[in-house]
């Protein structure tokens, strides 16, 4: 059986878990010689090295080291060092996850060198293309030749903009991750740890640039946070980006100042999903968080306009809060008095096997 060299691309914090699924498949496709490449978009150790430790990821084989910059500079460093990587080490196949710039960077490399490229959650569409996501899945789904859905509207879309034969609805990899460790999250209890009850406070994730960059949204969202915490206790670990803008405008300061507020540096995965899975509720801006409330039926309150990832409202416990504040807080009311929506918990393919699906295909190309 030919033996086929198979690159997977990780970059950023949310590409860890996508890729841990990948590496966590038994080895039963013995064809398949699995490489690991870092690009370095994230670098903090809080942001890489737990992620690396608790899924226990091998060492990559390439660490790109590209850091921060602006996208073009980003993506362009991306692109140099790792088509000089794929010109000395060839690989048969790339795989790349989800819609940062290291997904786009490294499937522009591989389609000039033509090397096949899968996209793992491919097909996602906010319809948005303010959003640097967007344009980084339009890209990558146009030039991969393995398109690896994880929602029927995925499919949708891939479907309506040409695609035919590549499409592969194989379920959601976040997910497989998420049932694996789950027996590990649940013995955790984290909020304890902060003296909270159980079901008795919010987890709070916000980095999207539509939130935090820009000083007026920034003021809006923190207000909400501050009405909030006037409720429930507030746990909020604090991606860079946000720790930056938050402290250029005051708000650190102002929610360290106020009782209801547990502001964190970034956490784990462990950590994180124990404070989601024992939480009343969820405020994000982030695609994983809203996946991960529907399948543990935990109320979500999404501060975007839009979402790619549809399933989440029509078969989850996903709202769409828009800047209607008054949404929000209605949201509020109806978690309290426990008559918020309920997930439907059989969300097709997301079963712990997504994965596994996606490398049997790569294993027959
Ligand atoms: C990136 C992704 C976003 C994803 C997010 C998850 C793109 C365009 N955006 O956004 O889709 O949801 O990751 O976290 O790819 N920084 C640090 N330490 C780090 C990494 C970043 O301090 O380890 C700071 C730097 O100031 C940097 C800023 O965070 O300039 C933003 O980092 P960047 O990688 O550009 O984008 P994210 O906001 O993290």
């Amino acid at each position: 059986m030919k033996r086929i060299n198979v690159d997977i691309i990780v970059g950023t914090r949310p590409n860890f878990m996508k890729a841990a699924a990948i590496f966590s498949v038994p080895h039963t496709f013995n064809n398949l010689y699995l490489r690991l490449i870092h690009t370095g978009q994230h670098y903090d150790a809080e942001m890489v090295d737990i992620f690396f430790e608790q899924f226990k990821l091998p060492a990559p084989v390439c660490c790109l080291e590209v850091g921060s910059g602006t996208h073009a500079v980003q993506t362009g460093e991306i692109m140099k060092r790792y088509e000089q990587w794929v010109q000395n080490n060839r690989p048969d196949l790339c795989l790349v996850v989800g819609d940062v710039n290291s997904t786009a960077a490294c499937a522009i490399v591989c389609a000039k060198e033509r090397i096949r490229l899968g996209h793992v959650e491919a097909g996602l569409r906010s319809f948005d293309r303010s959003m640097p996501e967007e344009i980084n899945r339009i890209i990558t789904d146009s030039i991969a030749e393995l398109l690896f859905a994880s929602e029927p509207s995925a499919v949708q879309n891939l479907r309506r903009e040409g695609h035919g034969s590549y499409i592969y609805f194989v379920g959601n990899v976040m997910i497989d991750t998420l049932f694996r460790m789950r027996p590990q999250v649940e013995l955790l209890s984290m909020h304890r740890n902060f003296g909270l009850k159980k079901k008795g406070y919010a987890f709070v994730t916000l980095h999207r640039p539509s939130n935090v960059d820009d000083p007026h949204s920034l003021k809006e969202v923190c207000e909400q946070l501050k009405y909030l915490s006037e409720r429930m206790p507030v746990v909020f670990p604090i991606h860079p980006r946000t720790r930056k803008y938050l402290q250029l405008n005051g708000w650190e300061e102002k929610f360290s100042a106020m009782a209801g507020f547990h502001l964190l540096d970034p956490i784990g995965y462990l950590e994180s999903l124990s404070l989601v899975l024992d939480s009343q509720l969820v405020i994000t801006d982030s695609g994983g968080l809203q996946e991960e409330t529907t399948v543990l039926n935990i109320p979500c309150l999404t501060f975007r306009d839009n979402t790619e990832r549809p399933i989440t409202i029509e078969q989850g416990t996903n709202t769409l809060i828009k800047r209607n504040w008054n949404l929000f807080r209605e949201c509020l009311e109806r978690i309290e008095r426990g008559t918020y929506l309920q997930s439907d918990t059989r969300i097709p393919l997301w079963d712990g096997h997504a994965a596994e699906r996606i490398l049997k295909i790569c294993s027959e190309q």
